[in-house]
């Protein structure tokens, strides 16, 4: 059943890898800049937590893999190959030995077994998803008990301007890719909500981290 939250216009795979065939050519000179605060905040999160083997959901052109530490172990997967060629090129020219596998792969179904990760981080990507109850059910069977889930993103604003502003953008939501109007609450129920780290992160708190540690008991 879909979310009182959900976005106006969900986005299907089909779409999904659409656009990311159009964006990924220019996708780091146009979004790498504005994210970058984003992204190291999510990277040195992980890098600060407990356990080797990370996932890295919607992987993208790879931007963030220089930045992990080295005794960490990265499997990144994306929908769009054409976003993944960049990341495979990123990852030869900067001499990554830590990143085990670039894969073609959906977030919501993947092909791991339970319990393969200590850590799974998804940055930009829960906006763009089909169907985010989805991707977190899927992280939640990936990631061990005692790991975490982290996400960053753009959520939507509680009012004001820029409220305003993101339900406009939302009309483009299929040419960007992304769900401008992407509200918290259609990723993580009130349970999860209630026991996840929230944290705003510049510029202007654009952009929000969510860190949700995986029950020990579950
Ligand atoms: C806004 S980009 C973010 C890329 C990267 N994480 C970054 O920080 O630059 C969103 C990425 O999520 C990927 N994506 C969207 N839906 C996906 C899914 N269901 N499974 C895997 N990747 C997905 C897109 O192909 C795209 O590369």
């Amino acid at each position: 059943m879909m979310s009182s939250f959900q976005p106006r216009s969900a986005l299907d795979a089909d779409s999904v890898k659409a656009a990311y065939r159009r964006w990924a050519r220019v996708y780091d000179s146009v979004f790498g800049g504005i994210s970058a605060f984003g992204r190291r905040r999510a990277v040195a999160a992980v890098n600060a937590l407990p356990g080797k083997k990370v996932l890295e959901v919607g992987v993208g052109t790879g931007l963030a893999l220089p930045s992990y530490n080295k005794d960490k172990r990265i499997t990144g997967i994306d929908l769009s190959e054409d976003m993944l060629e960049r990341a495979r090129l990123r990852v030869l020219r900067d001499h990554l030995g830590n990143i085990d596998d670039l894969l073609e792969m959906d977030a919501e179904a993947t092909t791991f077994e339970d319990n393969s990760f200590d850590i799974a981080v998804a940055m930009f990507v829960a906006s763009v998803v089909p169907h985010p109850d989805l991707l977190l059910k899927e992280l939640k069977r990936l990631v061990r008990p005692g790991g975490h889930i982290l996400f960053v993103n753009h959520f939507l604003a509680d009012g004001g301007v820029r409220l305003k502003m993101e339900r406009v953008m939302a009309r483009a939501s299929r040419s960007l890719g992304w769900h401008p109007d992407f509200a918290m609450e259609t990723l993580l129920p009130p349970e999860d909500r209630a026991r996840a780290t929230v944290t705003p992160v510049p510029p202007m708190g654009l952009f929000t981290l969510v860190t949700l540690p995986q029950n020990k008991d579950r």
